[in-house]
Formats: C-alpha cells, structure tokens, sequence
C-alpha cells in the first residue's frame, strides 16, 4: 500500500501505475481511525496486504487446512481449455490479483494467443502487481500487461476500457469478504462496466461442514494467526500507533446466523493505543476484541440473490466434486 509513488514501471509491454495517491493516506488514516473507536473496534480486512500480508497470504493458500485456493484451482484448470478458446483478441481485468497463481491457469491455456491478450491485474497491494508483472512477462514476452496498484472498490471507473472484448474475473471468493450490501453494490458496478459480449468470472466459497471451515482458518502451522496479527503492523505503519502484537491472540470461528467465519483480535491483557491522529487514547479491556475480517460463505441460493439486481445472467456454473467452491461465469442481461 503506497499512497504517494506514482509511476512506477513503464516499458513496452509491461505498464504499472498507482493510482493509490489519489485517494490519499489521510482517508486511509480515517477509516482506521473510525473503526478502532468504534463500539464494536473493527479495522477493515484490506489493511491486510501489505508486502509482508501478501506473502503470508501466499503462505496461506499453500495449506493443507486451506482448501480454498486448490480447489478453485482444480476448476480454473477443468475450464480453462474451453474458457480461453476465443478467436478475438481480448483483455482480462482481474480484481485482488494477489499473485498470478490463478491467472497463469488460464494464460496457459491460451498460450500462443499471448499477442493478443492484455491483462490487467488490479490490487492493493503494489509488491503482489509488481511480482505478478515480472513472473508473468517473463514467461509470455508478448504478453500486454497494464497493471494498476488501486482500490477496485472507488477507483474501477479510472482503469481505461479499450475496445476489446473483456474477462473481468474476481476470484478467491474475496467478494466474500464484504457484507451483503457491500456485495451487491460491487457486482452492480461490474455489471456496469461490461458490455454483451464480456464475461464475468467469478469465485464463490461455499457453506461446508464446519470443522473443514475451521481448520482453514486455524491451520495447525499458525499462518494465519501471523497473517491476522500482521494487520497491526500495517495499522502502526499509516496512523504511527503502537499496537503490541504480543498483547493480542488470534481468533476465528463459524457465525452460522451470518453464513461467515470471523477473524477477530482478542486482547489478553488489558491495553492502552496510542497515536498522533487519536482524540485520546484507546483503552481495550482483556477480552476485548478487534474484528477484522468476515468470510461469507455461500449457497446457490445466496449467490442468486446476490446478484439478483445486477442486470446479469448465470452462463455457466461450475463447482468441484465436493461441492466446496463455485466458479460461476455470467454474462449481462440483455
Ligand atoms: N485473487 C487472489 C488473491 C486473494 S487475496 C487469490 O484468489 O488467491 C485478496 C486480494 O485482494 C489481496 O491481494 C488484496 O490486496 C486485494 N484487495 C482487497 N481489497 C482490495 C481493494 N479494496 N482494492 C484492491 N485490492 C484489494
Ligand atoms: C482473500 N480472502 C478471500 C481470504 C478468505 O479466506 O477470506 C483471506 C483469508 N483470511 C484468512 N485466511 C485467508
């Protein structure tokens, strides 16, 4: 997260630009600021990827416990074939890149129509969009990548859209990590910002007994026990605080009322926060807790009425055998 570089890379094939400075770190500042003070302390799962958050991420997907990252990967690979057999040159819009793990799927299997693809990865986190571009240019030079360090949420409208035919993917099922609301409002811009012949793809996780849930996000190596601590470093980086990591523990769990596993911060001990931009100090008694991310977890029916308002239509469904992840590919309603 860098809010104030902006060029960062620009050769003949291979583009980068961060258009996190012109959101600014003053309005970062406040949403942290906002959600630390509130009844319920909350700080917003996007503060976790910075450069140390995204390897632990990538650390993440590689566990046994993590079933997620696998198994929309058994589907990517059982799609891509049919999926990227296009005769137009088109681009891909990818929403949280993360690392190109995913996307590689998918390029692979249209690899000698590299000239005429143009990828376009978009992600918080600038270390995650500069790896990704170096990996990928590596292994396909003729690949276009325009890559964009910037908030999918309020900046989509400013990543240029060329004539081409467009694949906007948004995998991981991180449209799970936002409410209902927030759900519906992100799959109506994306509905949006496509036309007839685009395609959506995107990556759901789904309801499954609770045990694998939470095994996955109580791995037995505490990776993300590290990965949910990390977010306080990200916090004491922009608003100068001084978060103890030692001073909290890891908790998360399944919220079958709200369809979603829960990270949570709890304090161990009673603890004072203190920072330059605070009114005053935050006190947290032991116990007290910092929620930090939702995981929804999802049905088919959940997922119909997510985007039942959306103007788009199911093209294709595709799960695992398991019925444990969903990638479905939509199209807009005409
Ligand atoms: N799609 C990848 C990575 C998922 S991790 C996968 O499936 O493995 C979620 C990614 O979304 C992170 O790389 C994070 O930096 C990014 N992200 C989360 N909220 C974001 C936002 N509002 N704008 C841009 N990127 C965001
Ligand atoms: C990115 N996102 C979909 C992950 C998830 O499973 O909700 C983030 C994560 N949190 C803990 N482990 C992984």
């Amino acid at each position: 997260m860098n809010f104030s570089e902006t060029g960062i890379l620009q050769q003949e094939k291979v583009r980068i630009k961060n258009l996190l400075p012109d959101i600014g770190i003053e309005q970062a500042r406040q949403e942290i600021i906002d959600g630390l003070s509130s009844k319920d302390p909350s700080i917003s799962s996007k503060f976790f990827y910075d450069e140390k958050g995204s390897l632990l991420f990538e650390e993440i997907t590689q566990l046994k416990e993590y079933y997620p990252t696998r198994t929309e990967k058994g589907i990517l690979k059982a799609i891509a074939p049919e999926f990227m057999n296009r005769n137009r040159s088109f681009e891909i819009i990818e929403l949280g890149s993360g690392d190109c793990s995913k996307i590689s799927i998918l390029l692979k299997a249209a690899e000698r129509n590299m000239p005429h693809i143009k990828y376009i990865p978009v992600d918080f986190s600038q270390s995650a969009i500069s790896d990704s571009a170096n990996i990928l240019s590596e292994r396909y030079p003729e690949l276009e990548i325009d890559g964009y360090v910037a908030d999918f949420i309020h900046q989509l409208n400013l990543i240029p859209h060329s004539e081409k035919d467009r694949i906007v993917c948004f995998l991981g099922s991180t449209i799970g990590n936002f409410n209902k609301t927030e759900a519906k409002e992100i799959i109506k811009n994306l509905s949006k910002g496509i036309l007839k012949n685009d395609t959506l793809l995107l990556g759901f996780d789904l309801v499954k007994p609770e045990e694998v849930l939470h095994a996955a996000y109580n791995d037995s190596l505490g990776v993300t026990e590290q990965f949910n601590k990390n977010i306080l470093n990200v916090v004491n980086g922009i608003i100068q605080s001084d978060f103890n990591l030692d001073a909290f523990e890891h908790r998360a769990f399944f919220n079958p009322e709200q369809s979603r596993i829960e990270m949570h911060l709890c304090a161990i001990k009673d603890v004072e926060i203190n920072s330059p931009f605070f009114e005053q100090t935050i006190h947290l008694k032991e116990g007290d807790s910092i929620h930090t991310e939702n995981s929804h977890k999802f049905t088919r029916e959940s997922i119909y009425e997510l985007i039942d308002e959306a103007g788009l239509e199911i093209k294709r469904f595709h799960t695992d055998s398991d019925n444990w992840f969903a990638l479905v590919e939509f199209k807009k309603k005409v």
